[in-house]
C-alpha cells in the first residue's frame, strides 16, 4: 500500500536516529543508533516513518529529497546559551591578548557589567531583532533547540525585558527555545557591597517570573568575586520552592565545590565543570544531574585545562555539551565548532558528541520527550549534512556542514 507523506528522504547514507530510551552515561555514551541505506518520512510536522529503504518502497511525497551519500541526525540541541544581550565586546580582544584575566575584566567594570550596561539601554524590540539574528544563525548551523539565559540586566526592569524578549523568542521563533532565569549573573556596582540584598531582590522576582511563566529554570553564577556556595544554595533553595528547576555555573575557573552543590540540590544540570573535584563527579553521576560542558569558553578564555570529560563519562555521569554563545567568554552560535574542540581537547570520541548535542543535551533543559531523537510520531527536526558520516563533522572544522535543516517538518535552509 502506497502512503503520501510531505517529505520523504531517500536513500540516506547515515541515519542517525539517536533512538535509546532516554540520555546516555558510562559506556552507553559510546553506543549509537543509526541506520545505513535509510528512509525518512515526513508529514504534518511529524516523524511517520523511520526504516530500511527496501522495507518501504511505496512512499509517495510531494518533495522528495535524495540523502546518498550524505548523513542524516536529529536537529542539535544547544543547552547552554547567553543569546539576548546588548551590545558587543570585541574591544575585550586586545585586553585579552595582554592576558587581562577574564574575572579581573569583570572586577574593573567591564566583561559582563559592560554587557549588563549595553543590554539596559537598548529596547525590547531591538534586543528581539538581535536575538532573532542570532537564533537564525544558530538554525542555518543545526541548532533546532536552545536554551537562553538572562542575567544581563541585574535589576527588576531589565531581566523582566531580557525574560520577555525571550519569551516573544518563543512564541514567535522557529527554533524551540527553553528559558532560564539567571538574575544572578554578576553583582552589579549598585550593590558592590551587599551581594546578599542583591540576591533578595532577584528572590522577589521569582513570584512574577513564575506567574508570566518567564523561565522554567533559575541559575546563578557561583564564583570567586560573584557568588559563594553558601549564597547559592540559599538562593537556588529558594528557586526550588517556588518550582523552579536548577541550573549552575559551577567550578568554571576555580573549584569553589559548585559541582557537589548542584548534586546535593538535585540540579537538572551543573554548567561549566573545569574546575570539578572527584568526588563533585562522583556525585553528579549519583544524583544524574546533566554535566553540560563548554570547552569552547575554555577554548576562548585562552585556558589550557579543560574539563576532565573523560573523567566523568567513566563515572557514569550524563554529559552534554554546549556554546555557551554569550558576547565575552564565547561569542559563537557554532555547535558544530564546539563538537570539533570537544573531540581534540575533551578527547571525547564521535560517539560520545552526538550524543552529548542531541539526546543528553535535550535532557538537561527538559525536552527528553520532543527533542534529539528521530523516532516514529516525534516532532519532525531534521538536519541533512553535506557528510559522508557522523565522524566527518567534529573532523572537518571551521566550515557549516549543514546542507539542509527541517523544523518541525518545515524546510528552513536548504
Ligand atoms: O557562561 N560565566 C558566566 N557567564 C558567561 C559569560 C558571560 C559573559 O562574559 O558575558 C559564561 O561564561
Ligand atoms: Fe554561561
Amino acid at each position: 500500500m502506497t502512503e503520501q507523506m510531505d517529505i520523504v528522504l531517500m536513500n540516506i547514507g547515515q541515519l542517525l536516529t539517536m533512538d535509546s530510551q532516554g540520555p546516555k552515561k558510562g559506556k552507553a555514551m559510546g553506543e549509537l543508533e543509526f541506520i545505513e541505506g535509510a528512509v525518512l518520512g515526513i508529514k504534518d510536522g511529524e516523524i511517520r516513518f523511520v526504516g530500511k529503504q527496501e522495507e518501504k518502497k511505496d512512499l509517495l511525497a510531494a518533495k522528495i529529497i535524495d540523502c546518498e551519500r550524505k548523513l542524516v541526525t536529529p536537529g542539535l540541541v544547544d543547552p547552554h546559551t547567553h543569546a539576548v544581550f546588548g551590545g558587543s565586546r570585541e574591544h575585550e580582544m586586545a585586553l585579552k591578548q595582554q592576558g587581562v584575566p577574564y574575572l579581573d575584566i569583570l572586577k574593573q567594570g567591564g566583561g559582563i557589567l559592560s554587557t549588563v550596561e549595553a543590554t539596559r539601554e537598548t529596547s525590547e524590540m531591538e534586543l528581539f531583532e538581535k536575538s532573532t539574528f542570532y537564533l537564525d544563525r544558530m538554525l542555518s548551523l543545526g541548532t533546532t533547540t536552545a536554551e537562553i539565559k538572562s542575567g544581563y540586566g541585574l535589576n527588576e526592569d531589565t531581566e523582566l525585558k531580557q525574560l520577555r524578549v525571550t519569551k516573544k523568542l518563543q512564541q514567535k521563533h522557529a527554533m524551540d527555545v527553553v528559558s532560564t532565569f539567571l538574575g544572578a549573573h554578576a553583582i552589579p556596582p549598585s550593590h558592590r557591597d551587599k551581594p546578599d540584598e542583591f540576591l533578595q531582590e532577584m528572590v522577589g522576582m521569582f513570584q512574577q517570573v513564575k506567574e508570566e511563566q518567564l523561565a522554567d529554570y533559575v541559575d546563578i553564577f557561583t564564583e570567586t568575586g560573584v557568588f559563594t556556595v553558601e549564597q547559592s544554595k540559599e538562593y537556588l533553595s529558594k528557586a526550588k520552592e517556588y518550582g523552579f528547576g536548577l541550573k549552575i555555573h559551577a567550578d568554571e575557573i576555580d573549584p569553589l565545590g559548585g559541582t557537589e552543590m548542584a548534586a546535593e540540590l538535585g540540579a537538572v544540570s551543573a554548567d561549566h565543570l573545569v574546575g570539578s573535584t572527584d568526588k563533585g563527579i562522583k556525585k553528579m553521576a549519583q544524583s544524574g544531574t546533566v554535566a553540560v560542558l563548554l570547552p569552547g569558553t575554555t577554548f576562548y578564555l585562552g585556558k589550557h585545562t579543560y574539563a576532565r570529560a573523560r573523567k566523568m563519562i567513566d563515572e557514569g555521569v550524563i554529559v552534554s555539551l554546549a556554546t555557551d554563545f554569550n558576547p565575552g567568554s564565547s561569542p559563537t552560535e557554532n555547535l558544530q565548532l564546539i563538537m570539533t574542540i570537544a573531540a581534540l581537547q575533551l578527547k571525547m570520541s564521535p560517539e560520545e558528541i552526538w550524543n552529548a548535542v542531541t539526546v543528553n543535551a535535550a535532557h538537561a533543559i527538559g525536552k527528553s520527550e520532543e527533542a534529539g531523537q528521530i523516532m516514529m510520531g516525534r516532532k519532525a527536526d531534521v538536519v541533512i549534512w553535506d557528510a559522508p558520516n557522523y565522524k566527518y563533522i567534529p573532523y572537518h572544522y571551521g566550515v557549516n556542514h549543514v546542507n539542509t535543516v527541517i523544523k518541525k517538518g518545515r524546510i528552513l535552509y536548504q
